[in-house]
């Protein structure tokens, strides 16, 4: 069976990585700025920003930057297995991941903990298959 929680150690790392990396969010338009951190198999840190357009439709959420950073490195020898994925607003406002982040954390980590504060305040753990049954995958 997968592991439903990771090392406190661990969240604490990415959380405060998260909140570093929040502190880049391009945000101009919602003013709502997100930072988000991701723990591979091989024990690497990848962290990322939302980035927005103009356009607002090209925005790039947090979580989707770490991801891709993190596969065009070529993180995990080149086949980025998602441990772990902490995301957060900057400000203290509760932020679960968007039905899109949800997908792509999937494809990289079906097994992956999403950290994140819940509407409750509380921060929570939970295995990504919770927050997207039946994810989408080709193979
Ligand atoms: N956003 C993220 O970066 N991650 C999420 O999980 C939720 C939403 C961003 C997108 C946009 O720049 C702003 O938050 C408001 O939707």
């Amino acid at each position: 069976m997968s592991a439903r929680r990771i090392e406190k150690a661990d969240a604490e790392r990415l959380w405060q990585a998260a909140q570093k990396a929040s502190e880049h969010a391009y945000a101009p338009f919602s003013r709502f700025y997100v930072g988000a951190a991701i723990l591979t198999r091989t024990g690497q840190v990848f962290t990322g920003c939302n980035v927005e357009n103009s356009s607002y439709g090209l925005t790039n959420c947090a979580e989707r930057t770490a991801i891709f950073k993190a596969v065009s490195e070529g993180a995990d020898g080149g086949k980025l297995e998602i441990t772990a994925i902490a995301c957060l607003n900057r400000d203290g406002v509760p932020c679960a991941p968007c039905g899109a982040c949800r997908q792509v954390i999937y494809e990289h980590g079906p097994e992956a903990i999403v950290i994140y504060r819940a509407k409750d305040g509380t921060i929570t753990q939970t295995p990504v298959g919770e927050l997207l049954p039946e994810g989408f995958r080709l193979d």
